[in-house]
């Protein structure tokens, strides 16, 4: 198994994620080499700590010494205060503007960080050593940073992109069994938006990178972060090509903010939401029959997600255009024209949203998936 080292442009300069099994053991090497520090801190959960915590110490290296800042990783803590609580604890520490700030741990603890690294003392160096599935291919990527505050998710916040990033497939082990799928679920979206061959790997493969084989999950993270780091190396503001990550996300959204966060992890939103944009992107005459069916069919095999909510299409409907997200009210879908491309949607008919809205539940049962 080999080490990839795949470049991300951004407006703060051109970053490295270090990619492949083996990858933390580089991270006292690969910190020198960014320059001097003086002192670094990392910030990181009890939870994620004790499951990788040994190990990140151990790639680290004893030079750095760093010392240790952690929070409850909950997404209900990715707020104002947690930032807080962190400067202050950094402060403690005796942080200065030199010093180096590595988030360990998933997108919560990474989004926190950010925003730390970009607000404490107006900056400080960032290096990002993600631990989950989504925070591998996903939010150590591309300087999003940010926390929630109660009228809605990630609304303060600001770019800042690490001047490094870590990923290795290895830490995954110790995963919970359900953030693993969830996460799964958006590598199979990076298939369908972008990479069709990725989305044929992931038909032949998807059971043994559900069972975590090392190498099939090395493959499937490098074309992940080679595909976001395209994306945002080409648009880090999100002005157009960036928006085609979030197939499936508009449904998604919905699912997730009327069962109030508590049905589904993300990625099991986003799984249903992928399998009605392959139907709206068909009904709309854009996606090809056989295409909407490899979609919903691989998607099936992700196994049971908790079942759609009983709530009519008009509420649904309502609550995508009362999404922070949507331009004035605008609904706009992210759909694909075939395995391997997207391309955004603001005209989509209402009568075809709506039935397609009502067909959704049964879209479990219905293209014959293949590897059941
Ligand atoms: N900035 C971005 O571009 C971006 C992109 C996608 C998602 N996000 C944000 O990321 C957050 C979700 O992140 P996530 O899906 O990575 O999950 P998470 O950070 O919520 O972590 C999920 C759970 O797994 C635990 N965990 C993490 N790594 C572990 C490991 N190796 N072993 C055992 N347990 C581990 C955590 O303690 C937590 O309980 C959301 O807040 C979302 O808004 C940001
Ligand atoms: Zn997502």
């Amino acid at each position: 198994m080999s080490i990839r080292r795949i470049s991300v442009r951004s407006s703060a300069g051109t970053y490295t994620v270090v990619c492949g099994a083996g990858a933390l053991s580089t991270a006292g090497k690969m910190i020198a080499a960014l320059g001097r520090f003086t002192s670094t801190h990392v910030l990181s959960s009890p939870r994620v700590w004790r499951a990788v915590g040994k190990k990140t110490m151990r790639g680290l290296g004893t030079a750095l010494r760093p010392r240790l800042h952690f929070f409850d990783d909950a997404e209900a803590s990715k707020n104002l205060r947690t930032v807080e609580e962190v400067a202050r604890s950094l402060t403690r520490a005796g942080a200065d503007r030199r010093s180096l700030l590595v988030a360990v741990g998933g997108g919560v603890v990474g989004d926190v960080a950010g925003f730390v690294a970009a607000s404490y003392l107006r900056g400080v160096a960032l290096v990002h050593v993600p631990t989950t599935l989504v925070a591998q291919t996903d939010s150590s990527i591309g300087g999003k940073t940010g926390v929630n505050i109660p009228e809605g998710k990630n609304l303060i916040g600001a770019f800042y992109p690490a001047k490094l990033v870590l990923t290795d497939p290895l830490m995954l082990r110790t995963l919970p069994p359900r953030e693993f799928r969830g996460g799964m679920a958006e590598v199979i979206k990076y298939g369908i938006i972008a990479d069709t061959r990725l989305f044929a790997f992931l038909e032949r493969n998807l059971e043994k990178a559900l069972a975590r084989d090392p190498e099939i999950l090395s493959h499937l993270i490098m074309s992940c972060v080679e595909i976001k780091a395209t994306v945002v190396s080409k648009d880090e503001r999100e002005s157009g090509l960036r928006e085609i990550l979030n197939f499936g996300h508009t449904f998604g959204h919905a699912l997730e903010s009327v069962t109030r966060y508590s049905r589904y992890q993300h990625g099991e939103a986003v799984a249903w939401g992928m399998m009605a944009a392959a139907l709206l992107g068909h009904e709309i005459g854009l996606t090809p029959a056989e295409d909407a069916c490899r979609i919903v069919a691989l998607v099936r095999r992700l196994g049971a997600l908790p079942p759609w909510p009983s709530v009519s299409p008009a509420k649904l409907i309502a609550t995508m255009r009362s999404d922070k997200k949507s331009r004035g009210g605008n609904l706009r879908f992210v759909l694909s024209p075939k395995i391997g491309k997207a391309i955004t949607q603001d005209d989509v008919p209402i009568p075809t949203l709506k039935s397609v809205l009502h067909f959704a539940p049964r879209l479990r049962g219905c293209c014959a998936a293949t590897h059941d």
